[in-house]
């Protein structure tokens, strides 16, 4: 099989899987443009909005953005803010919040845990090891069991009982809702901005698309980017 057709068919199949919702809208194709300014080279913002049993985010993240992260991560060339709310919607009842996700409760659940681990590991290699094990431990096991995912990632060092305390009470349903807050107008997910606009090429190659948005010196790793 030639390296194209192995691409079409890892496109198609990331096409396939996304998260469809016709809650929101977005433009389908807007592509951020370089300004081409050297002097201020800072690294491109991407913000990915996903949900933890998209069958789609989880390839990404697991596929994709983990994989990529340990090569470029002292660069400068990037950074990484994760959403886990995607599809989902939510409503304050009393002093809780109250949130309806696109795969079912228990993928709330989850969305919940990764809040969680988001705010007490702020560092992104560390933020990305926890979540990309998490969510891959709770994907494949159909969400069905939170502190079975998180407990099977102990060898990343996260704190086991801190995030199973903050995901079952007050703590972890506010920093969900601050992520819910955060999260805009958008089609599918995952859905990718790329300093802040959509851009559906890093979807299929984020590396190709970081190093076409960065406006300072290209690293050495773009040349590996097919632009
Ligand atoms: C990325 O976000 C930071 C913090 O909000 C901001 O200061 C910076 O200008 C943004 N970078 C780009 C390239 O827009
Ligand atoms: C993780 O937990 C399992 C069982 O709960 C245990 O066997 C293993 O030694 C632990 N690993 C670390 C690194 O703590």
């Amino acid at each position: 099989m030639s390296g194209n057709m192995a691409t079409i068919i890892i496109q198609v199949t990331v096409a396939a899987v996304m998260c469809v919702t016709l809650a929101h809208s977005a433009p389908s194709h807007v592509v951020a443009m370089t300004t081409g300014d050297v002097t201020a080279a800072k690294p491109v913002n991407m913000t990915v909005y996903y949900e933890s049993l998209c069958p789609g985010c989880n390839f990404y993240i697991h596929n994709t953005l983990s994989p990529l992260w340990p090569k470029i991560k002292d660069l400068n060339l990037m950074t990484v803010t994760l959403l886990p709310f995607g599809n989902a919607d939510e409503k304050k009842i009393g002093f809780q919040w109250e949130f309806h996700c696109q795969h079912g409760a228990n993928e709330c659940l989850g969305n919940i845990v990764e809040a969680c681990v988001l705010h007490y590991y702020p560092d992104t290699s560390k933020q990305l090891e926890i979540i990309d094990c998490f969510n891959n431990n709770f994907f494949k096991d159909l969400g069905q069991d939170w502190k079975k995912s998180l407990k099977s990632c102990n060898s990343t060092g996260v704190d086991v009982p801190k995030i199973s305390t903050c995901a079952s009470g007050h703590e972890g349903n506010n920093l969900e809702h601050d992520i819910a807050s955060r999260t805009g107008p958008h089609s599918y997910t995952p859905y990718v901005m790329l300093n802040g606009t959509p851009n559906d090429r890093a979807i299929e190659n984020l590396l190709e698309e970081v190093c076409r948005v960065y406006t300072g010196p290209k690293p050495d790793i773009c040349k590996q980017a097919h632009i």
